[in-house]
């Protein structure tokens, strides 16, 4: 008899990139992948606790369920990730549909949980932080994209930004070496897979560990040196970490990707220094400024969060006017959510929700002027973009990405792509968030 497993992922790139990992270990034990978690034998939900939003909707799945293990006893639901990590064995009395709870730091050792688990059927919670953990990486992974691949090079983060409940679920800072990486690198090209993106919470802290200077800026030259890559990003830039040699190393490398993720949160400086995040509103002006003296095309993005405790109108204007001043091709915006356990929970002058979401809604329709406007620069042009496959809403119409991560659509007519294949794109129509055009074929 095949046993089936289905994987429910929530939050970030670096859960995604454990969910490939469960998947991997999984697969091992000779689970196949089903598309419909109430078929699967066992259910793993990857879950995050980084807004109040995303918890609700997974303790909602996580209530749904019950009623699905209703109707097959023998599943086993696995609730892993940052919300196991923070609320553990509360979960379990909550839901005692729940029989395994795996913290961030027993990714790895997956495997042989479920294995313990299979033997005895007894309830296991592994939840203890472990922060001198091994930080290599020797396993496999499933990956879900045909030929964009996610990379770890480093876990957990030391910023303690007031706001983040992230430091106090994935551990302090512990990057791979540069060797383990490569070697990964290496796999995942050997495997077809032409682009590959480097992840860790502040990737310009890499290295700090084992006290190399610019240990960032040196993995980049070295990732960048694999034959065969064609494109490489990296995510998530600190303001108060990125150095020069990072941006230089982007500006002389052949593949590293001209788009820099750099969250700057918020555009004054007062409130910057209530989050805890190490740099002013001008240092962070400085900081683009001399991204854009070594990359003159450079794409730039940013999360910015409105609705800080003590957040003054002045304050968000700060922040709307930074937006405007810097004109980022994207944004991400959040409504500050209350996390307990952080410093910025227990400040005064919470901000009622009312005036949170009016400011994210200035802050999202001059985004969206700024974007339609960059995105107008490109009709006329020829891009190149990585076919990813036909869109969801029209079989007949493929999508594929810049080089700076822009969507473009174009119609197959009679054409056939491949998944991967590089395609030169004349843009036609630009919107908001997507460029559309023909393919020179
Ligand atoms: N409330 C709202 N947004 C948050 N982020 C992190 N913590 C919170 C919070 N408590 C945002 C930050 C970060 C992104 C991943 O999530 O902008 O860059
Ligand atoms: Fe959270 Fe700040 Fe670390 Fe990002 S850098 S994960 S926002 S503490």
């Amino acid at each position: 008899m095949q046993k089936f497993y289905h994987i429910l992922n929530y939050g970030c790139q670096m859960n995604e990139s454990d969910a490939e990992h469960y998947a991997a270990q999984l697969e091992e034990l000779g689970y196949h992948k089903n598309e419909d978690f109430r078929q699967a034998d066992v259910i793993v939900v990857n879950t995050c606790c980084v807004r109040e939003s995303a918890e609700k909707k997974i303790l909602g799945k996580i209530g749904e369920l019950k009623n699905v293990k209703a109707q097959k006893p023998e599943q086993i639901i696995c609730i892993a990730g940052c919300m196991a990590q923070k609320d553990g064995e509360k979960l379990i009395k909550k839901h005692p549909q729940i029989d395994l709870l795996i913290g961030t730091s027993y990714v790895n050792s997956f495997k042989e949980i479920l294995e313990d688990y299979l033997h005895d059927k007894h309830v296991r919670v592994h939840t203890e932080m472990l922060n001198n953990q091994d930080s290599e990486f020797e396993g496999e992974r499933v990956r879900e994209n045909g030929f964009s691949a996610w990379i770890p090079i480093m876990y957990g983060c030391n910023n303690f930004c007031t706001y983040c409940i992230v430091p106090y679920v994935r551990g302090r800072e512990r990057s791979r070496s540069v060797e383990n990486i490569i070697e990964e690198v290496k796999r995942a090209v050997a495997g077809g897979y032409k682009e590959i993106t480097l992840l860790g919470q502040n990737v310009n802290s890499y290295g700090k560990d084992f006290g190399e200077k610019e240990a960032f800026a040196k993995l980049l030259k070295e990732v960048d040196k694999v034959e065969g890559i064609e494109r490489i990003h990296y995510m998530t830039s600190h303001p108060r970490d990125m150095s020069e040699d990072v941006i230089k190393a982007v500006a002389e490398s052949k593949h590293i990707c001209e788009n820099f993720h750099v969250p700057f949160q918020s555009g004054s400086t007062r409130i910057l220094k209530e989050m805890n995040r190490g740099y002013t509103r001008e240092k962070y002006l400085e900081l683009i400024k001399l991204i854009r003296k070594y990359v003159p095309n450079a794409v730039l993005t940013s999360d910015i969060i409105v609705g800080f405790p003590g957040e003054t109108e002045e304050d968000f204007l700060d922040t709307y006017n930074l937006v405007k001043e810097v004109g980022f091709d994207m944004i991400f915006t959040f409504i500050y959510s209350k996390r307990s356990g952080t410093p910025a929970a227990k400040m005064e002058e919470q901000i009622p929700l009312a005036v949170k979401k009016e400011r994210l809604n200035r802050l999202m329709e001059l985004q969206n002027d700024i974007s339609l406007k960059l995105n107008q620069k490109f009709v006329g042009e020829v891009v190149e973009v990585i076919a990813e496959g036909p869109s969801r809403k029209n079989d007949k119409v493929w999508n594929g990405r810049t080089e700076t991560n822009k969507l473009v659509l174009w119609p197959i007519e009679d054409n056939k792509f491949e998944v991967g294949q590089a395609v030169n794109i004349k843009i036609e129509t630009a919107q908001t968030w997507i460029l559309k055009g023909k393919a020179l074929v």
